[in-house]
C-alpha cells in the first residue's frame, strides 16, 4: 500500500459561515478580486452579503461578474487582466463550480500571463496561484477543495490538474444553497454522486479517498431525493453540501474517469448540465466497467445496507439503483430521448479516445470501438 494525502484547504462549514470571510481578512491583502456569475449570486443575495462583510472589515475588492457555465479561456483572460490592472492580491470565488474553476484559472493567468499552454499540457505550472477563497453556492462540484480547474478551450473541456491551484480557504455555508432550484439540486447532486462512484472505481483510488467516497454515497443516497423535492429541507441541503465536499476531497486524490470524459462532449455540444450528462451515462459506463470493479460496486450496495450477499448481483443492483434514481429525478434513460444526433456519436467517441488523462485511470480503459459502443447503448437506452 502506498499513497499520499494533500489537504491544504482550511474549511469553514456551518450555517451562517459566510461571515467567516471576516476572520481571514489578513490573508486577502490589499485588494481581492471577487469572481462570480452574471446572475444567481445577485438574485439570491449571497454576493451582497459577502460584500457587506468585506466592507465591515475594510477589505478592498473589485468585482468580476462575467463567469458563464463552462467558462472558456476568453473569460479567464478578461478576469486575469482585471486582477492585474487593479493590483489585486487575492481572489474570492462565489458561485457554482464554473465560478470556482474560472477563479483558479484567473489565478494562473494572474501569475503567468497566459492560460492556454497549461490547458493543452504544453506547459506545467510552477508557481502557486494567489490566495484563493472558494465559496460554493451549489452542492456538487467539490471544486472548493480540489486540484482541478476545467476550462473550455477550442471547443473542448480541458483540465488543469495541480496542487498549486487548490483553494487556501473554503467557506461552506449551507444557507447559500437554499436558493438552488430543483434542476440545479439534481444536476449538481448527481455530479457529486458521479465523483464519489468514479473516484471509488478509479485505479487512482486509495484507502483514504475511498473513505470519503463511501461516506459521500451514503449521504447522497439518503439526502439527494429530499433536497430535490424540497427547497426548505435545510438538513438535506446541509448534508448534500457536506457530501459534495467529501467527494471533492476524494477525487482530488483519486481522479474521476470515463463518465466524465464521455459527458464533456455532450455538455459542450448540447449544453446539457455536467452532472445531468454524467447521470445519464453512469449506468452504461459502469455496466462496461463492472467485470473489473464488481467488488467495489458490491461494497457500495453493502454500505447502503442493500446487500443480497452475492457480489456480482449486488454490482448489477447498483446499476439498477442508478437507473431508478435517474427516473425519480426525471433524467431520461437514453441520449435519443434527449435529441442527440446519432451520427455525432463517432465524433464524441473520437474525442474521448484522446482523453488520456481520464482513460488511464479508468478501471477498464476502453478503446475507440468500446467507447462508441457505450455511447450507442446510451443512445438506444440498452443496458
Ligand atoms: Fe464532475
Amino acid at each position: 500500500m502506498e499513497f499520499q494525502i494533500f489537504l491544504p484547504t482550511k474549511v469553514f462549514f456551518g450555517k451562517g459561515d459566510l461571515s467567516k470571510i471576516k476572520e481571514i481578512k489578513n490573508f486577502l491583502g490589499k485588494r481581492a478580486l471577487i469572481v462570480t456569475g452574471q446572475k444567481s449570486t445577485k438574485v439570491s443575495g449571497s454576493l451582497s452579503n459577502l460584500i457587506n462583510y468585506l466592507k465591515e472589515v475594510d477589505v478592498n475588492f473589485v468585482l468580476f461578474d462575467k463567469v458563464i457555465p463552462n467558462p472558456d479561456t476568453k473569460i479567464v483572460i478578461e478576469g486575469g487582466e482585471k486582477y492585474i490592472e487593479n493590483d489585486c492580491t487575492s481572489i474570492i470565488a462565489i458561485g457554482g463550480g464554473s465560478s470556482i474553476d474560472a477563479a483558479k484559472a484567473i489565478g494562473i493567468y494572474a501569475v503567468n500571463r497566459e492560460i492556454a499552454p497549461f490547458l493543452t499540457g504544453e506547459k506545467v505550472l510552477k508557481n502557486k496561484i494567489p490566495t484563493l477563497v472558494a465559496i460554493p453556492t451549489t452542492s456538487g462540484t467539490g471544486s472548493e477543495v480540489t486540484k482541478f480547474a476545467v476550462i473550455t478551450y477550442e471547443n473542448k473541456k480541458l483540465a488543469i490538474t495541480s496542487e498549486l491551484i487548490i483553494p487556501d480557504f473554503a467557506i461552506l455555508d449551507p444557507l447559500l444553497t437554499l436558493t438552488m432550484n430543483e434542476k440545479i439540486v439534481r444536476d449538481t447532486g448527481l455530479d457529486a454522486l458521479s465523483h464519489a462512484l468514479e473516484g471509488l472505481f478509479s485505479i487512482g483510488s486509495t484507502p483514504f479517498s475511498d473513505i470519503f467516497g463511501y461516506e459521500s454515497i451514503k449521504i447522497i443516497y439518503k439526502y439527494l431525493p429530499r433536497s430535490f423535492s424540497s427547497s426548505e429541507d435545510l438538513e438535506a441541503r446541509e448534508m448534500m453540501h457536506l457530501a459534495s465536499m467529501y467527494a471533492g476531497i476524494q477525487i482530488s486524490h483519486s481522479g474521476t474517469g470515463i463518465v466524465h470524459a464521455m459527458g464533456y462532449p455532450l455538455t459542450l455540444r448540447y449544453e446539457f448540465p455536467h452532472g445531468y450528462s454524467n447521470a445519464l451515462l453512469m449506468p452504461y459506463v459502469f455496466k462496461f466497467e463492472l467485470p473489473n470493479v464488481y467488488e467495489k460496486m458490491a461494497k457500495v450496495i453493502e454500505v447502503l445496507d442493500l446487500s443480497t450477499g452475492d457480489k456480482y448481483k449486488d454490482a448489477e443492483k447498483l446499476i439498477e439503483l442508478l437507473v431508478n434514481l435517474n427516473k425519480m429525478m426525471n433524467v431520461p434513460l437514453s441520449l435519443k430521448d434527449l435529441g442527440v444526433e446519432k451520427n455525432e456519436l463517432e465524433i464524441f467517441a473520437d474525442e474521448v479516445d484522446k482523453n488520456e488523462r481520464l482513460k488511464k485511470i479508468s478501471p477498464r480503459a476502453p478503446n475507440y470501438d468500446e467507447i462508441l459502443s457505450i455511447y450507442k447503448n446510451a443512445y438506444l437506452g440498452v443496458l
